[in-house]
């Protein structure tokens, strides 16, 4: 744990402390296991719903926690220290799908849609791209038609966390084609819909044990009063709720590369070659200080981003810059830091007898998922310019 002077309240150092507990003795002794299988963990992300883990931001009247963003990125960084599998079912129940609801749905969405999810008795999901609409969701294909009272949907949708096992989804959706991101609209689909499934499953390199899928929508009637915002509000639905669901890979990947970092000093201090300790030799030494530094200012951009996105929620005030500066920075250092990690440890780093591989691997899909690096450079250098 860092040493940053932080403001932390009694209620985010116990929200933090129980969530490190938690990680600790009932999600290590899984997390190798479920990563290796690719199973779902279903029994601890029940327990993380008991716990209050998975809709920490939601009022209790929805059947939330009702804290605020920085008691979300401390539980979330304790999870994801552990185990980033966990850590992203996590964040996108909570800043994907719960968050999305909250700022933007009706009092009657918000009492359907938001307590199972916020309480952890269901699985929530976020549906926004497409097998050949990627960072570019605004070109998005999958159709809903307004007949009578309600849509029909068609289309096929990609890369959804959480899809096989969600029980409720957020999904965006064409409906005026030709008008590009303002013809686009947000929906809300319960899994037992008829013509909504689950499609191919992905086999990936890392987050193992989080299940990504497509999701197939086959002449999908859902109520009209399904729709999240007016039509064609779609896009800035998708791009508000990612400001949000940023912050928790910020949080994630300060997870993961806390977790490297820590089992590289600790094999620094431990491990001899040539006669001393390999800490003492400055080729290692210099990389722990990397690494530390890093870590220490990504902690710093992630904080600063839940401290801007929490002023938001009062007001109209964007927290975009921040969100994606945390993500973009936290990101990459969990690459840097895993890399590192692996090269201290040599043979070890590299075998399964120990998690530094698993963090390696997992370190990976923050810098691409809610929007790779070069989206984020992209999102920061057009508002600093003022071209949005
Ligand atoms: N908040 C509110 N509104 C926003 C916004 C934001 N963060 N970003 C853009 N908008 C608004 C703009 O103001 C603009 O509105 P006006 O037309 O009224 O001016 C409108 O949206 C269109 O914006 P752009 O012209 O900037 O849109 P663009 O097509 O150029 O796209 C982009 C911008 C940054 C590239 C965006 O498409 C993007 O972020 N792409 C990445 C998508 C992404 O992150 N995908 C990951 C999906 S989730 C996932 O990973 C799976 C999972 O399950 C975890």
């Amino acid at each position: 744990m860092s040493n940053v002077l932080f403001p932390f309240s009694d209620e985010h150092k116990m929200i933090r402390d129980t969530a490190r507990d938690f990680a600790r003795e009932q999600i290590a002794p899984v997390a190798a296991e479920f990563d290796e299988s690719g199973e779902f963990p279903h029994q601890t992300i029940k327990k993380m719903g008991e716990m209050g883990f998975m809709g920490i931001e939601v009022p209790e009247a929805y059947g939330g926690a009702g804290m605020d963003t920085l008691a979300y990125v401390l539980a979330l960084e304790e999870v994801s220290k552990v185990d980033a599998s966990h850590g992203v079912v996590m964040s996108v129940n909570n800043s994907l799908y719960c968050s999305g609801i909250l700022k933007f749905g009706s009092e009657d969405q918000k009492m359907k849609f938001l307590p199972p999810v916020a309480s952890g008795k269901s699985i929530g999901a976020y549906s926004l791209t497409e097998p050949m609409s990627g960072s570019d969701a605004g070109t998005m294909k999958s159709r809903a038609v307004l007949d009578g009272d309600g849509y029909i949907l068609n289309g096929r949708k990609s890369w959804v966390t959480s899809g096989p096992v969600a029980d409720y989804v957020v999904v965006f959706m064409m409906t005026q084609p030709g008008q590009k991101q303002k013809g686009i609209t947000a929906f809300l689909v319960e899994k037992d819909t008829p013509g909504f499934s689950s499609g191919k499953k992905e086999h990936k390199l890392g987050i193992r044990a989080s299940a990504t899928s497509e999701l197939l929508f086959e002449d999908c009637r859902i109520p009209a009063a399904n729709r999240l915002g007016a039509e064609g509000d779609g896009f800035k639905i998708a791009m508000t709720v990612l400001d949000n669901g940023r912050i928790g890979i910020a949080a994630q990947a300060l997870g993961i590369a806390g977790a490297a970092y820590e089992a590289a000093l600790a094999y620094a201090r431990e491990r001899e070659a040539f006669g001393q300790k390999i800490g003492q030799f400055q080729g290692i030494g210099f990389k722990l200080a990397d690494m530390k530094t890093r870590i220490e200012a990504s902690r710093l951009l992630t904080y600063n981003a839940a401290l801007a996105k929490e002023r938001a929620k009062t007001g109209n005030e964007r927290f975009t810059t921040e969100a994606a500066m945390a993500k973009l920075f936290a990101s990459e250092t969990a690459m840097f830091v895993a890399h590192a990690a692996v090269q201290v440890h040599g043979g070890m780093g590299y075998s399964k007898e120990l998690p530094v591989e698993r963090y390696f691997r997992d370190a990976k899909i923050t810098e691409i998922y809610e929007g790779t690096s070069e989206i984020q450079r992209l999102v920061i250098s057009r508002n600093e310019l003022g071209l949005k």
